[in-house]
């Protein structure tokens, strides 16, 4: 099969970063979002991205306005029928990710792939809920998805070869670098990474140290690109917290329990960068880091 025409549902933190990728490696994109608002807010996150590139001297402005001329932005869901693979990045939530699913599987013909960007649920549970299963995979990004090399292509129990093999040479036309990963709550990178961050809120919790002093600890200490905290602000507080409470669910593991601080901040709605207080306040020139 040849992947042509993409649709991305989706166009928040990480959807306008898979949008942007795949028009930029030369697929037409369907952008699909639930309301005018978020539409506008996902269009102009790409748009800021692409013409970032192009101030950085690392794209040509043709190339920034051919990318964009192939991105058509929707809130409708018919839209997305006629595509080749329909990748979604919605919230984190798999009653959410299922009505979705089956809407597209009523609506797309019987050959377009399904791909999800779950951090955190498993394939298994979206693919049983369409009647194509063996055309259901992962496909993970990485926060900022044009920055990030990785992408870990998942397959279940039922998915098709020829199908996996087709995504996997798709992310690749993307400019990534896929891994293959098995079907399990966090695949390769989150079932490692998820508990780093955890840990860093239980050990705010028990007074450690401050959370500048954290993520400084860990930026100098380790080479890491950015502390933990920030880690948490730039990934999204509530996505985190949802992630957590999944990969609690499945594995009843304490490591991958939501901290209460968490869920606390969660329940301020301090979401993290994207609605500009989480860890820190990120309203001014530098972040501030907030109590907690
Ligand atoms: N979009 C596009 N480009 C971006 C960008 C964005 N949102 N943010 C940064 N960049 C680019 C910049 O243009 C810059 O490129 P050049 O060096 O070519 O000029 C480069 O990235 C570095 O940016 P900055 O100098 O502004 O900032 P930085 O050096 O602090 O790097 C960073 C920013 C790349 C985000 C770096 O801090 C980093 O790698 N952080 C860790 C990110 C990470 O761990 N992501 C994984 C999150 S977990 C996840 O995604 C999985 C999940 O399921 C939750
Ligand atoms: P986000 O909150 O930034 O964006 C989610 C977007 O989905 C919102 O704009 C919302 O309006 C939209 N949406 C919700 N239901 C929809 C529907 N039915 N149709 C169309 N749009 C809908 O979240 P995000 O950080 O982009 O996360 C999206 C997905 O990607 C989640 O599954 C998350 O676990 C995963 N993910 C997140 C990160 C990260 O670092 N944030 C990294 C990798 C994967």
């Amino acid at each position: 099969m040849k992947i042509e025409k993409v649709g991305v549902v989706g166009c928040g933190l990480m959807g306008s970063g898979i949008a942007e990728v795949a028009a930029k490696g030369g697929f037409d994109v369907v952008v699909r979002e639930v309301n005018e608002e978020a539409l506008e807010a996902g269009r102009s996150r790409i748009r800021k991205s692409m013409d970032r590139a192009v101030d950085k001297g690392k794209a040509k402005a043709e190339d920034r306005d051919a990318a964009w001329e192939r991105i058509r932005f929707t809130t409708k869901v018919e839209d997305l029928a006629d595509l080749d693979l329909v990748v979604e990045a919605i919230v984190e939530e798999l009653e959410v990710k299922n009505e979705l699913f089956q809407a597209l599987d009523e609506l797309c013909g019987p050959e377009t792939v399904f791909a999800s960007n779950t951090s955190s649920l498993t394939i298994t549970d979206m693919a049983a809920a369409t009647s194509r299963p063996e055309r259901v995979v992962g496909l993970h990004f990485f926060n900022p998805v044009p920055v990030m090399k990785l992408v870990e292509v998942v397959r279940t129990i039922v998915t098709s070869d020829a199908v996996f093999d087709d995504v996997f040479a798709f992310a690749r036309q993307l400019g990534k670098e896929p891994i293959a990963a098995k079907d399990n709550s966090g695949f390769v990178v989150n079932l490692l990474l998820v508990p780093y961050m955890l840990d860093a809120i239980r050990q705010l919790e028990r007074g450690v140290a401050t959370v500048e002093d954290i993520d400084t600890g860990m930026v100098l200490g380790c080479g890491y690109p950015m502390g933990p905290f920030t880690l948490c602000d730039f990934v999204g507080i509530d996505t985190l917290y949802r992630i957590s409470e999944i990969m609690f669910e499945e594995y009843r593991e304490e490591r991958y329990a939501p901290p209460p601080l968490l869920r606390r901040i969660v329940a301020m709605g301090r979401y993290g960068r994207k609605s500009g207080k989480g860890f820190y306040d990120w309203s001014g020139e530098k972040p501030v880091a907030l109590p907690v």
